[in-house]
């Protein structure tokens, strides 16, 4: 009851007062108190309240939330890591960002077999109950190019979802030139299947790929897998697109290689992983070429204007470490190799360890050639 009315007049504060005065109220009378009683705004965190549950598909559910205070949105691709305390202990997982009308952000989760926050998500996560969150952060956002892309499968749709969605919220003459390719096992499966249906009808060029043929014609989809072919077959200028990848470490694979078969540049190529590979961090430890062999060999972060020369010490430090013994600031988060925070794209040279396409996860991997250079 108590919580009832406290959510309320959360939800009514930050629909009708701007963010910016909530927050000078807020830190002016941060009491034990109010802390105490109203944790949802009395607090330095960002909290999220669940407003609202949606079946997206089977095993996929969509969480639309109200942010805190503090949230000052995201860019779409972006994700935010999420809190949750199961049994005491606390887990920390990432989720895409999608964005709502009034303000609301949401979550789109597939259940995971055996996945501990998953599944305490679906099972336990109920309207009017909060989440803990950290600010967005990510690379997986347009870069800006004008011909793009995106090749999005199962729950690694949701960034591209997101993007989509800002574009489509665009004048018709601000949109990039974007053509969507989606996998999905069957039809049930397509998460946000309605908007996409709707993009498609105000011109938007999306194709559905299904992996497992449909007993029925399906309107707009194909029966096939994703593969060069498809590709071929829809994306006539696919050599001149800068490609958005995301979905499971198999797909994101093999259309790497598609890719590159069909002529496109590995730069070109931006991918979001979900989850860590399946070689572990001791194991790209053990690919690191030894230092003997590249002793003064020159890495370039060409994105801050700075290089380092490798020593003696250096060995067997992985190229995250590398920079961060020399004061140069780079963006980390999980330092293994799973939430993709410290990814730079490989412009020149070679690295070791925990790659994928032309993208390097710093945290796991290391240099392996007498010149590396690394940007955004
Ligand atoms: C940048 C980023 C964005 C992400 N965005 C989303 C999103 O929008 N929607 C979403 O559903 N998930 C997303 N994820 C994945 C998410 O963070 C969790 O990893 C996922 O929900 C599983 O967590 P869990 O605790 O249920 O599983 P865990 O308990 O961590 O793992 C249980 C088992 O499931 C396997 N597993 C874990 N994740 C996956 C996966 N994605 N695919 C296949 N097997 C898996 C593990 O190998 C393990 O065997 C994202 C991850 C990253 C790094
Ligand atoms: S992948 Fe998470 S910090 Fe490197």
């Amino acid at each position: 009851m108590l919580d009832r009315a406290r959510n309320a007049l959360n939800r009514w504060v930050l629909d009708h007062v701007p963010t910016d005065w909530v927050d000078y109220v807020v830190s002016n009378t941060m009491t034990e108190f109010n802390r105490w009683a109203n944790g949802f705004m009395w607090t330095y965190e960002h909290q999220w309240l669940l407003e609202q549950v949606r079946e997206e598909a089977p095993g996929v559910k969509t969480f639309v939330f109200l942010p805190n205070q503090h949230w000052r949105g995201f860019t779409p691709g972006q994700h935010a890591p999420v809190h949750v305390t199961i049994d005491g202990q606390r887990h920390q997982r990432s989720y895409s960002l999608g964005r709502q009308p009034r303000g609301r952000v949401s979550i789109t989760v597939k259940r995971q077999a055996q996945g501990k926050v998953s599944n305490w998500l679906h099972d336990e996560m109920k309207p009017g109950q909060c989440l803990t969150v950290e600010p967005p952060r990510g690379r997986f956002v347009h870069q800006g190019q004008s011909k793009l892309l995106l090749l999005c499968a199962g729950s690694g749709v949701t960034p591209g979802h997101a993007m989509v969605s800002h574009w489509m919220g665009l004048p018709s003459g601000e949109r990039p030139d974007v053509q969507v390719m989606l996998q999905f096992h069957s039809q049930p499966d397509v998460i946000g299947a309605k908007d996409w249906r709707t993009w498609r009808q105000a011109g938007l060029r999306v194709t559905t790929c299904l992996s497992q043929a449909p007993s029925e014609p399906v309107p707009d989809g194909v029966s096939t897998r994703l593969d060069a072919a498809q590709l071929r077959q829809h994306v006539s200028d696919v050599a001149e697109r800068d490609v958005y990848l995301c979905g499971p470490e198999g797909f994101m694979q093999q259309m790497i290689n598609d890719l590159q078969a069909l002529g496109v540049d590995a730069r070109r190529i931006h991918t979001e992983r979900f989850t860590a590979p399946t070689q572990c961090a001791a194991q790209a430890a053990a690919q690191a070429v030894p230092l003997s062999d590249l002793e003064g060999a020159e890495v370039v972060f060409s994105h801050l204007n700075t290089s380092i020369a490798l020593t003696q010490a250096d060995q067997g430090k992985t190229l995250l470490q590398l920079a961060q013994a020399r004061g140069i600031a780079l963006e980390s988060g999980c330092q293994q190799g799973a939430c993709g925070t410290c990814k730079l794209t490989l412009h020149e040279g070679a690295v070791s360890g925990n790659t994928l396409g032309s993208a390097v996860y710093l945290c796991t991997a290391y240099p392996a050639s007498r010149a590396v250079v690394l940007g955004a």
